[in-house]
């Protein structure tokens, strides 16, 4: 089993690159499924097939869907909503306003994770792809089981109080019989599975991100940032997939210097995710859409690879906590030589030389307050102190 997920922002090639990914493995007789999960969906237009959001078969060994989050809210979540619903209704909310407020933060995003633990569990795929929404969702959807238990823990301490009260009333209202017990056992019963995805999804057997990006700086730089979050919630990235590279034999001097710049830009993408192996698809000169084309683009991407392969084990930069409540980042540099090395840093960036290498770090906000203590080299890789700037309140 294998769970391929490809990020990064809009417009970039996600759902093309999903969907040429998901054919190949299919053509390699593997059960693959497709999931599209950007409330913006376009992997039917790019199969150019009718999808919905149940699976459908679309041709041997491919399956596709389209997550429609409101569907599987309903599907997961509804009983207990209802039931917080009924809640705050009776305490003089107006109804309008308790639906809202009992949307579970990130859920709308989040909501396809739950279909991933269901094909893990039913054990009938090969591969799960998943074209992910848009990156600020995205990561809120990976960090969604720790804002769970946050919400869980606000919202159960408030209706404690209620359920005494409650219970008698719960009946006329939602004309069931819904005792807190069922709806809070509905509530768990969510939050495992939940938890459970995270854990296929840090899983670094099983699981990959792969970052979709286009050779423009405002791209990479926003990807760079994804690229630590997803480190930092321990889900392992395996390769960088850079799309519509104008090709060489494009010589009309009018993307002269369109050209340049992706070549400064390739470069750039090489500081950003360091040893991270670099995929790369070219602009075509049409939209990719169809069997054909995703054909096409997925012989270049993978040549005689199989694109199932977890293409880079480790991670290029980890951050950890230590035990005295400091952090440290560490940051893979095979062959520097320590003689080499300079430092600088920003609030939330750092950026790396050694000899000729250059690394350049988005850092997490836990350490933009913090100031950097020592930095040394040991087993091919520099790692970095972070420590309370002094006279800051000490970080939890
Ligand atoms: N390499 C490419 N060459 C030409 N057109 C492309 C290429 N990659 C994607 N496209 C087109 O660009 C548009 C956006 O691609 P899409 O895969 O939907 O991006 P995303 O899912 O990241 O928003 C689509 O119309 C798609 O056909
Ligand atoms: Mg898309």
């Amino acid at each position: 089993m294998r769970i391929i997920v490809h990020t990064g922002k809009g417009g970039v090639g996600k759902t093309s690159i999903s969907a040429a990914t998901a054919l190949r493995c299919s053509e390699m007789g593997l059960k693959t499924i497709v999931l599209s999960t950007d409330t913006a969906h376009s992997l039917g237009d790019s199969l150019d097939m009718e999808i919905g959001p149940e699976p459908i078969e679309l041709r041997q060994n491919l399956w596709a869907q389209e997550v429609d989050a409101r569907y599987s809210m309903d599907k997961y979540w509804g009983s207990f909503q209802k039931y917080m619903v009924a809640m705050f209704t009776q305490k003089g909310v107006k109804d309008i306003v308790a639906e809202e407020v009992t949307i579970l933060p990130g859920f709308e995003e989040g909501a396809h994770l739950l279909w991933i633990d269901k094909y893990v569990k039913q054990n009938f795929y090969d591969v799960i792809i998943v074209d992910a929404a848009p990156t600020a969702e995205t990561l809120r959807l990976l960090s969604l089981p720790d804002v769970t238990r946050w919400w869980l823990e606000r919202v159960l301490s408030l209706t404690k109080g209620a359920a005494k009260f409650l219970r008698p009333i719960a009946k006329p209202l939602l004309k069931t019989d819904l005792p807190d017990q069922a709806a809070f056992e509905a509530f768990d019963g969510l939050f495992k599975t939940l938890d459970s995805v995270r854990v296929l999804l840090s899983d670094t057997s099983v699981s990959s991100m792969r970052l979709v990006i286009n050779p423009e700086k405002m791209v990479i730089k926003e990807t760079q940032r994804t690229y630590t979050y997803l480190s930092l919630y321990g889900y392992a990235t395996d390769c960088v997939i850079c799309n519509r590279i104008m090709p060489d034999e494009v010589n009309d001097p009018y993307f002269a210097q369109w050209k340049d710049l992706q070549k400064q830009n390739i470069n750039l993408i090489g500081e950003v995710f360091g040893e991270l192996p670099l995929l790369k698809a070219p602009m075509f000169d049409r939209d990719v859409n169809g069997i054909d084309t995703l054909h096409r683009l997925g012989d270049i991407l993978f040549k005689d690879h199989n694109p199932t392969d977890i293409m880079f084990k480790g991670t290029t930069q980890q951050i950890s906590k230590n035990d005295d409540g400091n952090y440290q980042l560490r940051v893979k540099l095979p062959f520097a030589d320590k003689k080499d090395l300079d430092l600088y840093r920003s609030a939330d960036e750092l950026t790396l030389r050694v000899g000729p290498y250059r690394r350049n770090i988005v850092l997490p906000h836990a350490l933009w307050d913090m100031e950097i203590g020592d930095a040394k080299f040991e087993e091919a890789g520099l790692n970095i102190q972070f420590v309370a700037k002094p006279g800051a309140e000490q970080q939890r």
